[in-house]
């Protein structure tokens, strides 16, 4: 049930959210609102002081209410460059574990891990679509499903990469699960424990994890919030170090959420490739872009041997259906045999039911509905870090995807802020989980965090983002109470 004050409040944001007051401008007096809604004084001054505490209005001492200045915070210019790119060891990624724990939690406001919220996804296609599978074909349910992936889905999936430039036989299509097995696979199938990887940094601590299980080392390179990886660094990291393999999110990177161009995409093949060195392009937000067109994959722009592409259906379809996959021509017979040692196959249930979605045209039905929700989930919360979060917030502007990286006021550690927050039941990703030591200190994120976006966007995730935004003033001291 909501009380009077709520409602009143949320008609009062929207007429605010949607221009109708323009910042600066003075709201109806309390008794006049009062008598106009036939409303009691204490329920409009209720509502006016919850919508101060959101950040919307700010009080003139006697002369009434009036909107705060809306303010988009500012955009990251590009991520600080660190000022030692040498190779290192990956460890301490255990943090992410707790925010696994708190993805799977309905006590917790789920902030942290990159997982949309039910609304985002296509529940009742899914669950007709695995219902029919059940019910069309039981014996196939019973048995090991082929190392390689089911022919449905490999086909699938090869006909709709062929529709987006990227031409592949469906017998170089490996399922894997999800898209954290293709990259696990991918640098088992090239590389041996002590070797070089080349990483963006920040970089999405799942990829980090894979590392560190594979005691490989990571080479994190300075990565523009709008471009991606500099192609310039790179040229002078594959002079340097006996770089083993190079991997890359060039469609909407997690956590920077930015693009890059497609010259900059050539410019990384060709030298990787001049190099012998093997691109591993992680395209799990490819599909998940604010503008028209879908993007292109490096392997479409410039089909070489030397990609290995993985992507999934975590962030499209459903997380829990573990499908993902991995196309590297040159390696399928390695790269299938390294997924029978790992775990002989994925569950054949899930992958019929994701080929009769794509089949059926309601992927893609679907990815045109969330597109444009994801888009406003991100302006929505940016919006709400410039109202609520401290002077001196930066935030990433991404360009696909649903989560925000962002930038606190110096002196303010990620990490605490996550600690305080989860007491409040509100998980959150901690910067330095995004660098390959995960400690704190100046070059590592430890003044950053990554929100996930795509939360159901209701009042306990404004109550939520208000409690960030007063932990933020907390660490800060006292003499910054916003
Ligand atoms: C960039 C990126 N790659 C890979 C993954 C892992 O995907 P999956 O859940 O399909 O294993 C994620 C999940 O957050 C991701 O953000």
């Amino acid at each position: 049930m909501r009380f009077l004050y709520q409602q009143l409040a949320t008609e009062l944001q929207q007429q605010i959210e949607q221009g109708q007051y323009a910042s600066g401008e003075r709201l109806p007096g309390v008794r006049e609102l009062a008598q106009r809604r036939a409303l009691s004084i204490s329920t409009v001054v209720a509502s006016y002081r919850h919508l101060e505490a959101c950040g919307y209005l700010h009080a003139n001492n006697r002369r009434g209410y009036f909107v705060k200045a809306r303010s988009l915070p500012p955009p990251l210019s590009s991520t600080p460059v660190l000022p030692t790119a040498v190779p290192s060891a990956v460890c301490s990624q255990q943090i992410a574990l707790s925010l696994s724990k708190a993805a799977a939690d309905p006590a917790y406001i789920r902030l942290g891990a990159a997982v949309p919220a039910t609304s985002y996804l296509p529940q009742h296609a899914l669950q007709k679509a695995l219902q029919q599978v059940i019910k069309t074909e039981p014996t196939r349910l019973m048995r090991y499903e082929a190392s390689r992936g089911t022919p449905e889905l490999r086909h699938e999936i090869a006909k709709r990469m062929a529709l987006h430039g990227a031409v592949v036989s469906p017998e170089d299509v490996i399922i894997t699960n999800g898209c954290q097995e293709a990259l696990m696979l991918s640098l088992k199938a090239i590389t041996q424990p002590g070797d070089i990887v080349v990483i963006e940094s920040p970089a999405f601590y799942g990829l980090l994890q894979a590392l560190e299980a594979a005691g490989l080392k990571a080479l994190a390179l300075p990565t523009d919030a709008k471009t991606g990886l500099d192609p310039a660094a790179l040229a002078e990291a594959v002079n340097r170090w006996p770089i083993k393999a190079c991997v890359l999110i060039a469609n909407y990177s997690n956590p920077l959420g930015c693009l890059m161009p497609d010259s900059n995409k050539k410019r990384i093949v060709h030298l990787l490739s001049s190099r012998g060195i093997p691109l591993i392009e992680d395209d799990t937000y490819g599909d998940l872009g604010f503008a028209g067109q879908r993007p292109s994959s490096c392997l479409a722009l410039c089909p070489t041997e030397n990609i290995f592409y993985c992507s999934t259906f975590s962030k499209t379809l459903s997380p829990d259906l573990r499908i993902g996959w991995v196309i590297a021509p040159k390696h399928t017979a390695k790269l299938e045999y390294l997924k029978f040692i790992s775990n002989i196959s994925t569950a054949a249930l899930p992958q019929l039911a994701v080929a009769k979605l794509l089949q059926s045209g309601q992927y893609e039905r679907h990815l045109k509905q969330v597109r444009p929700q994801y888009q406003a989930a991100i302006q929505r919360i940016s919006s709400s870090i410039g109202r609520l979060f401290p002077t001196g917030t930066r935030v990433s502007q991404p360009q696909g995807g649903f989560v925000l990286w962002i930038e606190l006021p110096k002196g303010l550690d990620g990490s605490q802020l996550a600690q305080l927050a989860l007491a409040e039941h509100i998980s959150i990703a901690p910067g330095v989980i995004f660098s390959p030591t995960a400690k704190s200190g100046s070059a590592n994120y430890s003044n950053f965090i990554r929100l996930n976006c795509a939360a159901t966007p209701d009042a306990r995730l404004e109550r939520a983002l208000q409690t960030l935004g007063q932990l933020c003033y907390k660490l800060l001291g006292p003499k910054t109470q916003g």
